[in-house]
């Protein structure tokens, strides 16, 4: 296995062992209002996370659970890379291999913090947090965030399958069960209405980025190219084709054993758009449009998400 993946993989083994001796019940703990999994999150590790200080030139990106956030995690771990003039895969991370930390900002223990003092600059930073939750320095730093946001119904199939399959989660016994827990704020990360519409408003701020899912499964050259450009990394025609090659579903599922270990299909399931399909009744899907509505209709990100298109029957 790719040495800089091996934290990664050890983390989600470790959590899914750790997990599976646990009730479902026992699996999350609340911290201010929000529900976290008990196998990666702690409330030491969030009082530690106040103090932490982003730099102007961290690469942040930005998603609730299930948007593809280790997709684009791989786009921009190779645009740092050819920032770097290195070639995408051939050599370690980003982050020196001696000094990796698992990539979601708010997973792992207290100190981690202070170990991310010494990785050398750009670090790359991935976290499910709301903006109110992140420490107040990664907006003080001005430091770019690239938000990731997918439809709601996509996110809840996708969130559904990966519950019912990662001990770090409750599972669920029927979709129905999972349905209600989406829409009452039972959530791990918390409710992605809420984020939606805490995000909302950063939406509009100069060094926050967001793209949709859908936009970059449409036309993932552009998608790739944006994301460079926001970034401030310049491209040639031929990497840009090697990110996207190296990034699409395809190339991901293939490759997840080694950077995903066991539980490699179940973070690269479908890849696709308008899963939901296959478990929305009709009820739920007017119970969702009506709370997508209240939440962030006729809002930036709202208006973003094209939910007629992408959520409509
Ligand atoms: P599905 O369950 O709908 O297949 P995250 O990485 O934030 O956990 O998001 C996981 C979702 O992103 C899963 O959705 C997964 O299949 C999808 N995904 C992962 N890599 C992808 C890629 N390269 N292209 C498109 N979708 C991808």
């Amino acid at each position: 296995m790719d040495k800089s993946r091996k934290k990664f993989v050890d983390v989600i083994d470790k959590a899914t062992v750790d997990g599976s001796s646990l009730h479902c019940d026992e699996r999350l703990f609340t911290y201010k209002g929000i529900l976290y999994p008990v196998t990666l999150c702690s409330p030491e590790t969030f009082k530690a996370l106040e103090s932490f200080e982003a730099r102007s030139d961290d690469i942040i990106l930005a998603g609730y659970p299930k948007s593809g956030t280790n997709w684009v995690s791989q786009i921009l771990n190779d645009l740092i890379a050819i920032s770097e003039k290195k070639t995408p895969g051939t050599e370690s991370g980003v982050n020196n291999e001696e000094l990796e930390e698992f990539p979601y900002l708010e997973v792992g223990d207290p100190e981690k913090y202070e170990r991310m003092t010494r990785l050398p600059s750009p670090r790359f930073i991935v976290t499910h947090l709301r903006p109110e939750n992140l420490p107040k320095s990664i907006f003080k730093s001005k430091a770019k965030i690239l938000l990731l946001i997918r439809n709601p119904k996509d996110i809840a199939a996708s969130f559904y399958h990966f519950s019912n399959r990662l001990a770090i989660f409750p599972s669920y016994e029927t979709w129905d069960d999972f349905f209600v827990a989406f829409m009452t704020k039972k959530m791990t990360w918390g409710c992605y209405l809420e984020y939606l519409s805490k995000w909302n408003k950063y939406a509009d701020e100069k060094n926050v980025m967001p793209i949709t899912y859908e936009e970059l499964k449409e036309d993932p050259v552009l998608g790739v190219k944006n994301i460079a450009a926001f970034f401030g990394i310049s491209l040639t025609e031929e990497q840009l084709q090697l990110v996207v090659e190296r990034s699409s579903f395809q190339s991901m599922k293939k490759n997840s054993q080694k950077t995903h270990g066991a539980f490699g299909n179940a973070f690269f399931r479908k890849g696709g758009v308008s899963d939901w399909k296959n478990l929305f009744s009709e009820d739920q899907n007017e119970k969702m449009d009506k709370a997508f509505e209240e939440h962030v209709g006729g809002t930036k990100l709202g208006r973003k998400l094209k939910y007629e298109v992408y959520c409509k029957a």
